[in-house]
């Protein structure tokens, strides 16, 4: 067979660029890369030139460190070998909804039918399909910063942000008063608990503020036929809490929400199974007709296999809770190994300090070093902090201007499924080292 190179007739380059910028529409010209994945990319490169790196930027596991639970993966494999390798129903597979919905009952005390959870390929076609559902193009869309890839939905959405820039004195959350003046024209709410970048998850006081605040707003709508305030509500980390800290959502503090939350979820961050793909939405029963015509469209399915295994892990608290005693041990292991070790600096007199783990893989440290130098580098930005904790440190972090905050704070995101404590431990002492030279 004669092979065709499509070199001379698909252009690269500048001449491609010129091409690309007649083909592509507004949107995806306007659509940037993950930040994060560039960082990553620079320490793969660090990694594979052999130096010692703490890499502490990707949400993600390394299999080594966290694995998936070992009678999940044989479900998978029998699944596979009793050949379930056709397509699943475009929903999800009735036997994996079914136990999700089960799941919510026993785990968390919120009784859906069903028929209001829908499968999908991990939680991104969830939220990509909770913005479809209710939004139209130019629709004001609410989130706090820091967050995470919201400020990369609104533009896929084709909608127009209204951010409220949040601080420590919140945890970095958002409340009743901070949204409450905001929501003139907002149709959707997007919320995420526990929080990814930083760790930290909403009290009952924070959400019930916040969702009073849409209640009386979605009252006032309703009374002159006005579209709602809806509130998307990722919960991907909700099973990883420590300490005190106890998962709540919009529903449990407020029942009446129930008419206007639409939860996103998977297994990717709970059970350390990123790469499987398995996630779903829960909407009000109302909006199952068009959420269940949306993701069975955009294709973004689950795989088979691991729907099957799925429906086995959800449905047997043993299984879940036996996987945790371990897998969350080993979680908060090490985001308490980093705390503490930040703790120690800080009260040893260097500028850092560290938000006390409360759930996700995340640990939020501020650096406050802006304007000062170290080893013949200034710190003008949170990319020079950046740049100058990977080089002279070997500690990959990803500051918070990668989650929508447009200034830079100091504040920076460690994520903690890709490292041993041993990892953590040199990479510390190797900060400590070089703040010491703090000028
Ligand atoms: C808050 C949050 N939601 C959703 C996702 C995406 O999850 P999935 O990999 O299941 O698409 C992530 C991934 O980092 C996340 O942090």
């Amino acid at each position: 067979m004669a092979v065709i190179d499509i070199a001379p007739y698909a252009p690269v380059g500048e001449e491609g660029a010129a091409f690309a910028k007649l083909a592509l529409n507004r949107m995806s010209q306007g659509m940037s890369g993950s930040t994060i994945l560039r960082i990553a990319g620079e320490i793969n490169a660090m990694q594979a030139e052999g130096r010692d790196i703490c890499n502490l930027t990707v949400g993600d596991f390394d299999p080594d460190q966290f694995g998936i639970p070992a009678s999940f993966r044989d479900d998978i494999i029998a699944a596979l070998q009793a050949g379930e390798t056709n397509y699943p129903p475009a929903v999800g597979l009735p036997a994996t909804r079914a136990a999700v919905a089960a799941m919510y009952e026993r785990e968390l005390g919120l009784k859906y039918p069903v028929d209001s959870v829908i499968m999908g390929s991990g939680a991104r076609p969830p939220i990509y399909a909770t913005a479809a559902l209710v939004l139209e193009p130019g629709d004001k869309v609410l989130y706090g910063t820091p967050s995470w890839n919201n400020h990369h939905y609104v533009i896929i959405n084709r909608c127009e942000a209204v951010t409220v820039e949040a601080d420590r004195s919140t945890d970095f959350l958002l409340t009743g008063e901070m949204i409450a003046d905001k929501l003139d024209g907002v149709r959707l709410l997007a919320l995420n608990s526990p929080l990814n970048p930083t760790g930290t998850a909403y009290s009952a006081e924070q959400l019930t503020g916040i969702c009073d605040v849409v209640l009386a707003e979605n009252a006032r709508r309703e009374a002159v036929g006005e579209r709602p305030v809806m509130v998307m509500y990722d919960q991907v980390y909700w099973m990883l809490t420590f300490g005190e800290t106890q998962h709540i959502t919009p529903v449990h503090v407020r029942p009446a929400m129930a008419k206007y939350t639409i939860f996103v979820d998977a297994i990717s961050k709970s059970f350390a199974a990123t790469g499987l793909r398995i996630g779903w939405g829960v909407v009000p029963p109302a909006l199952s007709g068009a959420y269940k015509a949306l993701i069975g469209h955009m294709g973004a399915w689950a795989p088979r296999p691991g729907q099957v295994a799925t429906a086995k892990l959800l449905l047997s608290h043993e299984a879940i809770s036996s996987y945790h005693a371990d897998m969350k041990a080993g979680v908060e292991a090490r985001l308490m190994a980093l705390h503490d070790g930040f703790s120690a600096m800080g009260r040893d007199g260097l500028p850092v300090s560290s938000i006390a783990p409360q759930g996700a893989i995340y640990l939020s440290v501020n650096f406050g070093v802006q304007g000062r130098s170290c080893r013949g580098r200034s710190f003008q930005s949170d990319e020079d902090l950046r740049s100058f904790l990977l080089d002279e440190a070997g500690f990959g972090v990803v500051p918070f201007t990668a989650f929508g905050i447009g200034r830079d704070t100091g504040w920076v995101r460690l994520s903690i499924g890709a490292v041993s404590l041993q990892d953590i431990d040199r990479g510390l002492a190797r900060i400590r080292e070089a703040l010491s030279e703090l000028v």
